[in-house]
């Protein structure tokens, strides 16, 4: 590819070297080249949160932003939200638990996007009530209407383990 550029991102704790040309979306490059299908495209155009990804921990629609735009940068999408306990096995993010606990999806569309978006969302720390959670959480469309359902899983996150994310 004439021209191409060459980034280095980490992603999910990985660095990966990636050559692509530099209308390349973040959401393609992690879908396209990394297979890291996990993140969703919706709208590709910023309207409906289903590709949302932590970048250095904040959250970001992956479809809005270029893929050299975040060279050396760290990614997480939904595929490393996983942590590993003192003894090497994979459990669960959280939220991701509570997703499943709470029955916060249908078509499970929209929640990869859902899920990073509330990573984020605690992260910011803004978020105290289920109003708060409704708002902030406002740029992330569910086409199948599970969004009492997500507010509660969040919610009890904040109140089980405040601390902890
Ligand atoms: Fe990015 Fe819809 S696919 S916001
Ligand atoms: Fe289907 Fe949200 S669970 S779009």
């Amino acid at each position: 590819l004439p021209s191409a550029h060459t980034i280095t991102l980490t992603v999910n704790g990985t660095p990966v070297q990636l050559q692509l040309a530099p209308w390349t979306s973040l959401l393609d490059a992690l879908r396209e080249y990394l297979h890291l299908t996990g993140t969703k495209k919706g709208c590709d155009h910023g309207q409906c949160g289903a590709c949302t990804v932590l970048v250095n921990g904040k959250r970001i629609n992956s479809c809005l932003t270029l893929a050299i735009m975040q060279d050396g940068n760290q990614i997480t999408t939904i595929e490393g939200l996983a942590q590993k306990d003192v003894l090497g096995q994979e459990g669960l993010h959280p939220l991701q638990k509570a997703f499943i606990e709470h029955d916060a999806f249908q078509c499970g569309y929209c929640t990869p996007g859902q899920i990073c978006s509330a990573v984020g969302m605690l992260n910011e720390g803004h978020a105290k009530t289920a109003d708060d959670i409704r708002e902030l959480m406002s740029g992330n469309i569910c086409r199948c209407g599970a969004y009492t359902n997500i507010v509660d899983a969040i919610q009890s996150v904040i109140s089980s383990q405040p601390d902890t994310l």
